[in-house]
């Protein structure tokens, strides 16, 4: 297995999405551009997902028209149907992500659609970003719990992961969107996914709700994984999830890993700064321990 560890950044996308007040567009598009600035290389920057849903969002194509695209910067957004994806294409998006959950009754708040019905709505989408030459990612949520169903049964995660996949996902994003994982049970989570899936082609997404993440990738990196999801400052949440709270803050997911000897190609420093700067835009101190720790230094 590599040594390097791709990070996915999803504060523009999972860290906005839940946000109460507004956020100016300029400072969505200055977010995006002083990441990509930190040595990201994938940075989820919006979603094209229904306004009325998630207002938040509504300026997806502004964002996308603002942005600086750095070459070799990934820029992913979220799509559920084949509207979003001809609004993203519309936008100049070159990557998309897909979403479903491994729990019936999630995925019906957060889609109004069964698992099934949100799979053949992004099947139209997995056929044109074929066509197109268009990466596609797919994500799948409640993988270690659900807040309307509680358990979710690890057969059932792994049946969807696998479905995902073999539809032309290159990568699957295996979310804890409510973030009441622990270690040992992300990790078997992890390996009953990988025996179906190569472990290549997937992620980890975890959510900060009962400060395991950190915990949680690590036993997943451990464990082979070599793709993690985190938010800047530790933003984030979805608003269909009921007491979901924020994502692992990208600062100590980076100052963890480079700790473990892995590689990251980011600059902790400029990162931090940037998630100070973002939570100042949002009126609260930065949630990651990391950028605390670094403004006392
Ligand atoms: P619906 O209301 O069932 O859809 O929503 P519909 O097809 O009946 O359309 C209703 C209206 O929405 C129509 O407009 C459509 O045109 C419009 P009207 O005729 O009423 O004026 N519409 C759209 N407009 C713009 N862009 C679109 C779009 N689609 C429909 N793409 C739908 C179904 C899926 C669209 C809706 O439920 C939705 O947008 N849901 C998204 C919810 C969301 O974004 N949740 C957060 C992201 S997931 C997450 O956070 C988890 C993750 O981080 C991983 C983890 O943590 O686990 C990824
Ligand atoms: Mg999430």
């Amino acid at each position: 297995m590599s040594e390097f560890v791709r990070i996915v950044e999803v504060a523009p996308r999972d860290g906005l999405q839940n946000e109460v007040a507004m956020v100016a567009t300029a400072d969505k598009i200055a977010l995006v551009d002083r990441l990509s600035a930190t040595g990201l290389r994938s940075i989820e920057a919006t979603s094209f997902v229904s306004p009325k849903w998630v207002p938040q969002l509504a300026d997806a194509a502004e964002v996308m028209a603002g942005i600086r695209r750095r070459p070799g910067v990934a820029y992913p957004v979220l799509v559920p149907n084949l509207q979003g994806y001809e609004r993203a294409r519309a936008a100049g998006a070159e990557e998309v992500a897909v979403f479903t959950a491994a729990s019936e009754a999630f995925n019906r708040k957060n889609t109004n659609a069964s698992i099934d019905e949100s799979i053949e709505r992004f099947m139209p989408v997995l056929e044109r970003a074929r066509a197109d030459g268009v990466r596609v990612r797919g994500y799948v949520s409640t993988v270690l719990g659900c807040p309307y169903q509680g358990q979710v049964p690890l057969a059932d995660v792994v049946r969807v992961a696998r479905r995902l996949h073999a539809l032309g996902c290159y990568e699957v994003s295996l979310g804890d969107t409510i973030g009441v994982g622990t270690p040992r049970k992300a990790r078997e989570m992890l390996l009953a996914v990988a025996a179906e899936v190569p472990m290549q082609a997937l992620a980890v997404h975890f959510h900060d709700t009962w400060g395991q993440a950190l915990a949680n990738v690590a036993a997943c990196v451990e464990a082979g994984v070599r793709v993690a999801d985190a938010a800047v400052a530790g933003t984030g949440g979805c608003p269909y999830a009921r007491g979901a709270s924020g994502n692992l803050a990208t600062e100590d997911l980076v100052y963890m890993l480079h700790g473990m000897g892995l590689e990251t190609g980011v600059d902790l420093e400029a990162l931090a700064e940037t998630g100070r700067w973002l939570a100042g835009v949002l009126g609260r101190t930065t949630g990651s321990k990391v950028g605390q720790a670094l403004a006392r230094e």
